[in-house]
């Protein structure tokens, strides 16, 4: 009963969970993204600050998995996919534990995001410049000889970027809505399954203090 209300009450128990440079990054990662979406063929320079902001924070995050920071490790989070099945196949059967730290659908979540956003800022920095194509392997013949006649050079008469990698950067952005909107419905299930504002808890860092049951 006490345990009950404890996790109602103001003064309830919490302990620390996401580090601040987990959570810098995320809020810093949205902002950053959500300016290079909305700048897009708007404020070329701009976009690509952002698309850079976006780039860095990602390698910043990438490194920081490998770090001694116990929630951020991704060898804390990252599962196989037998593991992340078994973990959907239990949301199913609503029987789901919870998790401290990010739990196995919300972590291959994660990767998809981290993949998808280093493909778009990736391919956004091969299109900025001519020369930087140019530096690839004959991919795009190898992939498609439909293209096997392209100079390489992605920028049109007007200067503005074309062909298949703006193509494929287009996709990767489109991909990453698509991402996202399943990422924050997933958090907002997981807050209402645990009773729990997960969100808030990207703010502040502190996550109500683990029960019996719950996956630490
Ligand atoms: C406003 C919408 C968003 C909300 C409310 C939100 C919320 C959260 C929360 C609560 C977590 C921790 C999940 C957990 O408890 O396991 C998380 C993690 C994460 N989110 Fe979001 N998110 C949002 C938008 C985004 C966007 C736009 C991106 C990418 C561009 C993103 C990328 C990530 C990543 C990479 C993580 C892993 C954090 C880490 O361990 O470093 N999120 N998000
Ligand atoms: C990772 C974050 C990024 C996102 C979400 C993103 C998104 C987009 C989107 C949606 C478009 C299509 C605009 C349109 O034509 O409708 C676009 C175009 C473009 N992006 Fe990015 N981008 C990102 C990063 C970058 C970076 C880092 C660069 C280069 C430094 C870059 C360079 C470009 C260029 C050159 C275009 C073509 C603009 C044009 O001539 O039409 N992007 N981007």
């Amino acid at each position: 009963m006490t345990d009950h209300l404890s996790v109602q009450t103001k003064d309830a128990t919490t302990v620390r969970v996401w580090d601040p440079l987990v959570r810098v990054f995320h809020w810093g990662l949205v902002a950053a993204f959500a300016t290079a979406w909305l700048t897009a063929d708007e404020v070329q320079p701009i976009h690509e600050v952002a698309g850079y902001t976006v780039a860095g924070l990602v390698a910043l995050r990438l490194i920081w998995g490998f770090a001694d920071s116990r929630y951020a490790r991704f060898t804390q989070f990252v599962k196989g996919p037998g593991a992340t099945l078994a973990y959907l196949g239990s949301m199913l059967r609503r029987q789901e534990p919870r998790y401290l730290g990010h739990n196995p659908a919300g972590a291959a979540m994660i990767v998809a995001l981290l993949l998808t956003l280093s493909g778009t800022a990736f391919t956004g920095w091969l299109m900025a410049e001519p020369d930087r194509v140019a530096m690839l392997p004959a991919l795009p013949q190898i992939v498609s000889p439909a293209w096997a006649d392209d100079d390489g050079d992605e920028y049109g008469e007007g200067g503005e970027a074309e062909g298949p990698l703006k193509e494929v950067h287009e996709t990767l952005a489109n991909l990453m809505l698509l991402l996202v909107a399943a990422h924050a419905a997933g958090v907002v299930f997981a807050s209402i399954r645990h009773r729990e504002n997960l969100a808030r808890a990207m703010i502040t860092g502190d996550k109500r203090a683990p029960e019996p049951g719950d996956i630490t």
